[in-house]
């Protein structure tokens, strides 16, 4: 999708389709209004008939309008006038791409400058339509015989002020970098297991580092870390045929003395529960436990695009969990890289064995900061649902950070309690610790388990269990939190 900026009048602006808004009760924002009045109120009679409302979801195509340079114009409901959120505004895009698809058009120019959305500047306004766009194009096409019909659409225009402008254009760009980073996480979580194997994962991110000078790919066998002692993060894939990998991409934007942000991703690219196996139920939703690390890849294919000058690293714990006469048993030991104990009571609390030797690897790049993002706990799912990711971090003014960076992407998480009270449920007479907490708290009793892996710097954890794809008719990954971790990382 390609995008740009308009500053000319809207009149005079030749494209396939102009959009326009309308609110509730007939009311125009000025844009609107004048066009109204320079093509003879063709659009004050639409409202006058009641062919639209205004409410959000509602449209209009006006054919060959008089008097302007258009030859279309989608009249497109904003809702209310007072109160028009992003959130809102985000609809309003959704839709609007889906019905100019639906016309087969090719371009068109989005007239809403000066429009007036709750606490939102025309950066963010633009990123979030750049992102909407961009979203809307992606197709799942892997493992299909015949290939979906493509978005038609292949140019967005967003007419803006000349103030507005250099921002606006700053916003475009951003925001086609993360629904890019988005749509390659999505469709990451997509592929099946028997295509997506940690193999496949360290293969696409050493393809990544071909393409992009400013990424460095390293690839850990499992001999190599079992010389570095990685015997929780093995101890999951013990079970499997498909070797495990830990996977370490190096996006370097800034100088070497800049100390890089750390993301790591789970990446269990199909979790059977192993020994403790899986009711069969929706089984084949665990093809998408490796959202974390399609979070991982995305947000490094969205730094490559947009090439901040920072950096960050991005590791990838890959493995299979599966039961065999090799795998894993309930009541085994494995020492981490730590060096601590882990009494291994659930083969099915696999996440965090991958995660904490990957945390304790992360150590060696001296991070500002090191952020692990999961799909770790059925527990998260109970309390958020679909909406809201769980986030657990041993530093307050980290969890405000991503607390805030979430509300402002649209990609929110919500902060539980880290709290040492929660730590005694993991005790073990065999181990330094058990794996699994028992019956209640479950998402806590796993950020706790990973925090003892994560004491020499800031930390914090993203659960997305819920929010890393849908269910049902929609089945499919959604690409957060790809949105959520690129607000961070550019903020600085
Ligand atoms: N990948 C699952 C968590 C999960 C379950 C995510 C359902 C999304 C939907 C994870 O590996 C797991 O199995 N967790 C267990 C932990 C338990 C054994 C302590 C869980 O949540 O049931
Ligand atoms: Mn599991
Ligand atoms: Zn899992």
């Amino acid at each position: 999708m390609q995008f740009s900026t308009k500053t000319t009048a809207l009149s005079n602006t030749p494209t396939s389709c102009l959009v326009l808004g309308v609110f509730i009760n007939g009311n125009l924002p000025d844009a609107t209004a004048e066009i109204d009045k320079a093509c003879g109120k063709s659009i004050s009679k639409i409202l006058k008939a009641g062919d639209i409302s205004g409410k959000i979801k509602e449209s209009v195509l006006i054919q060959q309008p008089q008097a302007i340079k258009a030859k279309r114009i989608l009249l497109v409901g904003l809702g209310k006038k007072t109160g028009l959120s992003l959130k809102k505004y985000t609809e309003v895009l959704r839709y609007t791409a889906l019905q100019l698809n639906r016309y087969s058009l090719e371009d068109c120019v989005l007239g809403f400058p000066g429009l007036d959305v709750e606490k939102t500047d025309s950066e963010r306004l633009a990123i979030q339509t750049a992102k909407v766009f961009t979203n809307a194009e992606y197709r799942y096409s892997e493992t299909l015989s015949k290939a979906r019909p493509a978005l038609k659409l292949k140019r967005v225009s967003l007419a803006v002020s000349t103030k507005q402008r250099s921002r606006a254009k700053k916003g475009l760009d951003t925001g086609a970098a993360i629904a890019l980073g988005m749509n390659e996480a999505r469709n990451l979580g997509n592929l099946p297991g028997n295509f997506c194997t940690p193999t496949y994962l360290a293969e696409q991110a050493k393809k990544l580092a071909t393409k992009n000078k400013l990424l460095k790919t390293k690839v850990l066998s499992e001999a190599q870390m079992k010389r570095l002692g990685m015997h929780s993060l093995l101890s999951v894939g013990h079970g499997s045929d498909e070797p495990s990998a830990l996977i370490i991409m190096e996006y370097k934007g800034s100088t070497a003395a800049t100390k890089p942000q750390v993301l790591v991703g789970k990446g269990i690219t199909f979790d059977t529960g192993g020994i403790s196996l899986k009711p069969g139920a929706a089984m084949d939703e665990m093809k998408f436990d490796m959202c974390g690390a399609a979070s991982v890849f995305g947000t490094m294919h969205a730094l490559c695009a947009l090439k901040p000058k920072i950096n960050v690293i991005g590791i990838v714990a890959a493995a299979e969990n599966m039961p065999s006469a090799r795998a894993t048993k309930p009541g085994d030991v494995v020492t981490s890289m730590s060096g601590q104990t882990i009494e291994i009571l659930n083969t099915d609390a696999e996440g965090r064995l991958v995660l904490c030797d990957a945390l304790t690897y992360a150590k060696r790049f001296k991070p500002k900061t090191v952020i692990d993002i999961a799909t770790l706990t059925g527990a998260c799912v109970a309390t958020f649902g679909n909406v809201v990711s769980g986030l657990l971090s041993n530093d307050d003014e980290l969890a405000d950070s991503l607390y805030q960076c979430g509300l402002d992407a649209l990609d929110p998480a919500w902060r539980l309690p880290l709290w040492d009270e929660y730590q005694k449920m993991l005790h073990s007479n065999f181990a330094d610790m058990a794996n699994i907490g028992g019956r209640y708290g479950g998402t806590i009793t796993a950020a706790c388990f990973l925090s003892r892996f994560t004491e020499d710097f800031k930390w914090a954890h993203l659960d997305i269990a819920g929010t890393a794809w849908n269910q049902g008719e929609q089945k499919g990954a959604t690409g957060r939190p790809v949105p959520l971790l690129m607000e961070y990382l550019l903020r600085g």
